[in-house]
């Protein structure tokens, strides 16, 4: 029982009316040992239990202790950390990078140091919330463009009044899986003088050649105007971000962002995580190729336009109903994400389906048939 006061009474009212939405949340704990198949988390590539990723977690514990013990500029900068940089850079074809706690801050990180007054941001309209959130901290104008939309993009830099301007995109859409037209807008910003930043948290491990991502397989890797993000917590199944780019503007990051400077740097066990996933992606790029053919699969299994990487959403307008298909689901052993508002840019919610190369055929086409039959019954 709450105290009654304005801050009570109006949170009271705003659970009552996002109850009558279907819009209220619910904290599930996951077991340590799953009994259903988790298509709901992004461990894409079922690295995050991979004996030698595990194992090379542990170990970093064993030798640097449990957390960074400081800001990436203070005592959470380990060896760790700087093979991890020049392993990611490797991978990926950049010229260098730069780790930070999570994908969400490293995303922050270059939209607010290179978003500030005299620039011009525009943003796409499917972004990520944490491309969003850059955004509205960052001090320069905003302009959101409709989703995927080159011309609008076109327009906005073409009216622009300030010096510098940043297009800021997801290399894969996190609610649809459908990507960015990157060539497009690498080609209209060379234009008009604008950086492009991209997000390619959905991409790393799955898309381009062996996994390295949507930049290095439209070929910009070694575009200077690009920028690109990168979380480790997804295909690589660890957790941190990074920000890949050319040394400049790493060094004005680690000189000005401020969730380098005042965030505790990623823990070690995390970053060696990370090290050794991206050795095993190096050894097997097929698991690339295996999850996008599993996602394939799973998207013609269910009318779904062909996706760029791993994610199939499926469109279940009300959120009540989404909700209960994906109950249905998980009561059937196929646990599914459900994106409801303000998760959605459209306010369509969606089941959120992740395909991993662990998949067997078998497993895919029950995955098709649970959903279709929820759908079905929910609807
Ligand atoms: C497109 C996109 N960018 C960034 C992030 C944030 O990454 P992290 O979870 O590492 O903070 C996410 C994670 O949900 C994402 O989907």
């Amino acid at each position: 029982m709450t105290a009654e006061s304005p801050l009570h009474d109006w949170l009271a009212q705003t659970a009552i009316a996002r109850a009558q939405q279907g819009l209220t949340r619910e904290l599930v704990a996951r077991p340590p040992v799953d009994d259903v198949l988790d298509l709901a988390g992004n461990d894409y590539l079922g690295l995050s239990r991979e004996p030698t990723v595990v194992e090379a977690a542990v170990d970093a514990v064993r030798t640097w202790g449990t957390g960074a013990t400081g800001s990436r500029l203070v005592t959470g900068t380990t060896q760790l950390h700087a093979e991890l940089e020049q392993e990611l850079a490797a991978f990926t074809g950049a010229s260098e990078a730069l780790v930070f706690a999570t994908g969400y801050a490293a995303n922050l990180a270059v939209v607010t140091a290179l978003g500030g007054e005299g620039t011009l941001l525009v943003s796409d309209a499917g972004n990520h919330a944490s491309l969003i959130d850059g955004a509205r901290l960052a001090r320069g104008r905003v302009v959101v463009t409709p989703h995927r939309d080159v011309s609008a993009v076109c327009d906005a830099l073409a009216a622009r009044t300030e010096p510098r301007a940043l297009v800021v995109t997801d290399a894969v859409f996190s609610v649809d899986g459908d990507a960015a037209p990157l060539a497009d807008l690498a080609d209209v910003c060379a234009t008009y003088g604008a950086t492009l930043v991209v997000d390619e948290a959905h991409a790393l491990g799955v898309v381009g050649p062996g996994g390295a991502g949507l930049v290095a397989a439209e070929r910009l890797e070694r575009n200077v105007d690009v920028i690109r993000t990168v979380t480790l917590s997804k295909a690589l199944g660890a957790q941190g971000g990074a920000v890949l780019a050319t040394p400049d503007v790493v060094a004005h990051l680690v000189d000005t962002a401020r969730t380098f400077i005042f965030d505790t740097g990623l823990a070690p066990s995390s970053v060696a995580a990370a090290i050794q996933a991206l050795r095993v992606l190096r050894a097997r790029p097929e698991l690339a190729e295996t999850v996008r053919e599993h996602a394939s699969a799973l998207a013609r299994g269910l009318d779904r336009p062909e996706p760029a990487a791993a994610i199939v959403g499926v469109p279940v307008a009300d959120p009540r109903l989404a909700v209960v298909a994906m109950r249905r689901c998980a009561a059937l052993g196929v646990r599914l994400g459900c994106f409801r508002p303000p998760s959605v840019p459209d306010r369509c919610s969606r089941l959120r389906i992740a395909a991993r190369a662990t998949l067997t055929a078998a497993q895919v086409q029950y995955v098709v048939q649970t959903v279709r039959a929820a759908v079905a019954t929910a609807a």
